[in-house]
């Protein structure tokens, strides 16, 4: 549709209007996210040679895109919560005074998409009408961020209609930052803005997202978490519900009873891997509600119920095979879309660890140059991503479009950590629980860009990058949470760490399909028949209350997984400190208590 004749959303169609001044495109398109429109701006790209079509027998249906080498992952340095104080924003975001940086990226945006055509984008974050659910509009000159929102949320014509002539959206205005000069077409590059030009910016007071200058991943596709974390964070924060960094699965035991986890990892940690996951033990099942994001709302029934806002996963291709990820791999067979993996001789895709050797012939590595094995040199970037439909998972759970959600009985919280942490510990109640999400840490991965990857900073509730207002107000907000029903209604709260590390830095546990273990004992200890031990930091599974049975394991490693080394926890309440003293008097004292009464339990 090339009008705005889908809408009489006066508020929408004003926005669209204004914007279409700042920006001056060459045309507007309104998507009505159909697999005609899918099919047509694929024909473009493709036509471009921004895109390659993949092999029609072995990926039917599915392309590939190379980015710029300085667009591979978030720009965490040039995101910004734009509050209306620093102090709002807190000590852990990026600020700049609303004013001045609408100044700056107004004159950024000012003819930015000169030759360009400007899509709009109506989409739901939730099942379209869900109570849980929230629409957004999207504006983008990319293409590539049209096909993308198509498979990650619920684009189009029914989302308008639920908005109806006086709904309420949030507006997510996206540029590359390229515009095209007069008689440039756009050609196979890859379109982005230099490092010093990119912003993505957040204003929480006026619930708007104006990003500028990239097209990967979460700097662009704007309903990830742009909107479904910081700026639903706020909202969330507001209406008293919850926008976290987590994923949710369903697992049922032999006697086929179900339970609901949902649990906060960093990025690239291993939150795809855990919600898809094929259990090692007998008689188990798990079925994936959404492995990156969950909106979480009270019940009728006083219990936490939990929606998937996505509709498909932007995973991280290295290290997916059909033995780490057997139902990620399947759901990647068709209709998918890959950024900067390796593209073989016969027109498919490798990466490292996708279970097989580079297939002879030439390999073409993310940098579109020829790869040569052994070079040393990677052949997908680390940060290569799929974009795959949810539903095309073999173990979508039957309720991952429930409007209403699923209830949750539990919360895992984890990171990498090489060392301190055990592989599974419990906390005593909610606070302590609360305590724990405030001090995860981790590793820094690839999924951002950074110059210290590989070196563990603290990532509370792996919202780090993710959080839209002060950090302390957040940590007060789960905090309340816990107030607002009775606490056998509240999930249970489990610390995991499938990263510990051996002296020769091996991994200790091999993770993946055996995580399926550490459930068993946290879905246990929700039913009342997992059994613990008390501890210096929580509980801790008795001797035999993890399940080890077929397990490749040896006691030694057993034991130093789930050893409490109380000089290495001294160090931890230090270093807890530090991280603590950011926050000031934002810190709520129900967690300064916490930190103390751990402190004593060492000594
Ligand atoms: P984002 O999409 O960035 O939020 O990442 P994520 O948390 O979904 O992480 P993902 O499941 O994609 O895993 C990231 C990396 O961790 C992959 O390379 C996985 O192979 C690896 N990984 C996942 N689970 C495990 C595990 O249990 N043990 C080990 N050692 N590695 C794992
Ligand atoms: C993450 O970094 O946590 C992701 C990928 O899930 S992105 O969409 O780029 O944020
Ligand atoms: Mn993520």
């Amino acid at each position: 549709m090339n009008d705005s004749s889908m809408t009489k959303n006066k508020e929408l169609v004003q926005w669209v209007d204004d914007m279409a001044k700042m920006c001056k495109p060459e045309k507007i398109y309104w998507c009505d996210g159909s697999q005609n429109e899918y099919d047509s701006i694929i024909r473009i790209v493709v036509d471009s040679g921004l895109a390659i079509p993949l092999n029609k027998d072995k990926r039917p249906n599915c392309f590939l895109f190379r980015s710029d080498p300085s667009d591979v992952a978030r720009v965490e340095d040039r995101t910004y919560i734009a509050a209306k104080t620093k102090d709002e924003a807190g000590p852990t975001n990026n600020w700049i005074d609303p004013g001045e940086l609408k100044k700056t990226m107004k004159g950024l945006y000012d003819g930015c998409m000169k030759g360009r055509t400007m899509y709009v984008i109506p989409f739901s974050m939730g099942p379209v009408g869900s109570p849980i659910a929230q629409i957004g509009i999207e504006i983008t000159d990319s293409p590539y961020v049209v096909v993308n929102m198509h498979i990650m949320t619920r684009v189009g014509r029914r989302v308008l209609e639920v908005l109806g002539e006086d709904g309420v959206f949030i507006p997510c205005l996206h540029s590359v930052g390229k515009p095209l000069a007069e008689g440039e077409s756009d050609g196979p590059d890859w379109p982005c803005a230099p490092i010093e030009k990119k912003f993505i910016s957040h204003f929480p007071e006026e619930k708007m997202i104006w990003s500028y200058g990239s097209g990967y991943g979460g700097n662009a596709l704007l309903g990830k978490k742009c909107f479904a974390l910081r700026i639903a964070s706020v909202m969330a924060r507001e209406q008293g519900w919850m926008a976290e960094h987590m994923l949710i699965l369903g697992i049922t035991n032999p006697e086929g009873e179900k339970k609901y986890i949902a649990g906060a990892f960093p990025s690239a940690c291993g939150k795809t891997n855990l919600a898809m996951l094929i259990p090692t033990i007998p008689g188990w099942k798990v079925e994936t509600v959404g492995d990156d994001i969950a909106w979480m709302k009270f019940g009728a029934d006083g219990r936490l119920y939990a929606i998937n806002p996505e509709a498909g996963f932007f995973g991280v291709a290295p290290g997916t095979s059909l033995d780490s990820n057997y139902n990620a791999t399947k759901a990647i067979e068709k209709n998918t879309i890959f950024t900067n993996v390796a593209l073989t001789k016969d027109q498919d895709v490798w990466w490292e660890g996708i279970g097989y050797d580079a297939p002879a012939g030439k390999i073409i590595d993310w940098t579109g140059k020829e790869w040569t094995k052994g070079s040393g040199k990677v052949a997908a970037h680390a940060n290569a991503r799929f974009t795959a439909p949810a539903r095309q998972c073999p173990a979508i759970d039957p309720d991952w479009e429930n409007p209403n959600g699923v209830p949750i009985s539990a919360f895992l919280f984890g990171g990498r950590r090489p060392s301190t942490i055990p592989l599974v510990h419990q906390s005593f109640n909610w606070n302590h629980g609360v305590f724990l999400g405030s001090i995860v840490g981790s590793e820094i991965t690839a999924a951002a860009i950074s110059a210290n990857i590989g070196q563990v900073r603290r990532d509370p509730f792996a919202m780090l990058p993710f959080c839209g207002y002060n950090m302390g107000d957040y940590f007060r907000h789960w905090i309340s949470i816990g107030t607002k029903t009775s606490a056998d209604k509240l999930p249970k709260i489990f610390y995991v760490n499938w990263f510990r590390k051996a002296a020769n830095g091996e991994w200790l546990w091999p993770g993946y399909g055996e995580n399926s273990r550490l459930l068993k004992w946290v879905f246990e200890r929700c039913a009342g028949t997992g059994t613990a031990n008390e501890t210096a930091i929580g509980y801790m599974p008795t001797q035999d209350a993890i399940d080890t049975t077929g397990l490749n394991v040896s006691a030694a490693d057993m034991r130093e997984l789930l050893d409490v080394n109380k000089d290495d926890w001294k160090k931890e309440v230090a270093d807890i400190r530090e991280h603590y003293a950011k926050f000031g008097d934002r810190l709520p004292v129900e967690l300064k208590n916490e930190l103390d009464a751990l402190e004593k339990r060492l000594n």
